[in-house]
């Protein structure tokens, strides 16, 4: 595909056909996606492959707890998880709240689910002294991860970036054996997309870029 086109119609895939998504083709997305920046290009990266179907069901099942929150935020009309805002629900009505499916079968389903980790040993975190929560260390892996759908769409495969499960990071350390400085950065099922969707909802340039300051004229 021409790189417009990849960068326009790589879509949240949620839904793959029974096709699978052979290691000769996941080395390929790897080989390309492992390009992506990183602070001082220390990679500090990590994949796991899994295609265990317990462990896949595991990861889906554990992105339900912060599923639960999510949903009841988003039907109150907040931006859920923001850590500006304090969430306007209680905890009973997280409880009541049944985790989207959408949001966890996905993981569960997919031909191959990829756990992409950073060590962070080896990410220089630039904001870990301010007082809000840390956003630079993500530049680090997130390149990386996206660099993976980027390759997929071109493959004729999809998938979705997933952060619902880090919400229980610990217990995805614990399934996978993971040591402590190794953070998980994305739970990305992928597969061949049922549907291939072409056009994105985005907002227009004019809307989110501005001249010179804050409240600028729109570029
Ligand atoms: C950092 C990040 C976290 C995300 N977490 C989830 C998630 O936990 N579950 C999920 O289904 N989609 C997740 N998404 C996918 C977004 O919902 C998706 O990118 C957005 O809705 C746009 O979808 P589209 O590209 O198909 O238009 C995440 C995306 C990003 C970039």
């Amino acid at each position: 595909m021409e790189l417009f086109d990849v960068m326009r119609r790589t879509f949240s895939a949620r839904e793959f056909t029974d096709d699978p998504l052979p290691d000769e083709t996941l080395v390929k997305i790897l080989e390309h996606a492992r390009f992506a920046p990183s602070g001082g290009n220390r990679q500090g990266w990590r994949v796991i492959v899994v295609r265990d179907a317990a462990t896949k069901r595991a990861l889906g099942d554990l992105s339900g707890f912060a599923a639960k929150r999510y949903a009841a935020q988003a039907k109150n009309g907040e931006s859920p998880w923001n850590t500006i805002d304090p969430p306007r629900v209680d905890a009973a009505a997280i409880e009541a709240t049944p985790p989207p499916r959408r949001l966890t079968e996905p993981i569960a389903r997919a031909p191959v689910v990829l756990v992409v980790c950073v060590d962070l040993r080896l990410v220089a975190s630039m904001d870990q002294d301010l007082e809000r929560v840390g956003i630079v260390s993500g530049a680090s892996i997130y390149p990386f991860a996206w660099n993976i759908l980027l390759a997929a769409r071109h493959e004729g495969f999809g998938g979705t970036i997933t952060t619902l499960a880090t919400a229980q990071e610990p217990k995805i350390q614990s399934l996978l054996g993971l040591p402590p400085h190794v953070a998980v950065c994305a739970v990305m099922p992928l597969g061949r997309p049922a549907r291939v969707l072409t056009k994105l909802t985005r907002k227009p340039v004019a809307e989110f870029a501005m001249r010179e300051r804050w409240g600028g004229p729109s570029l």
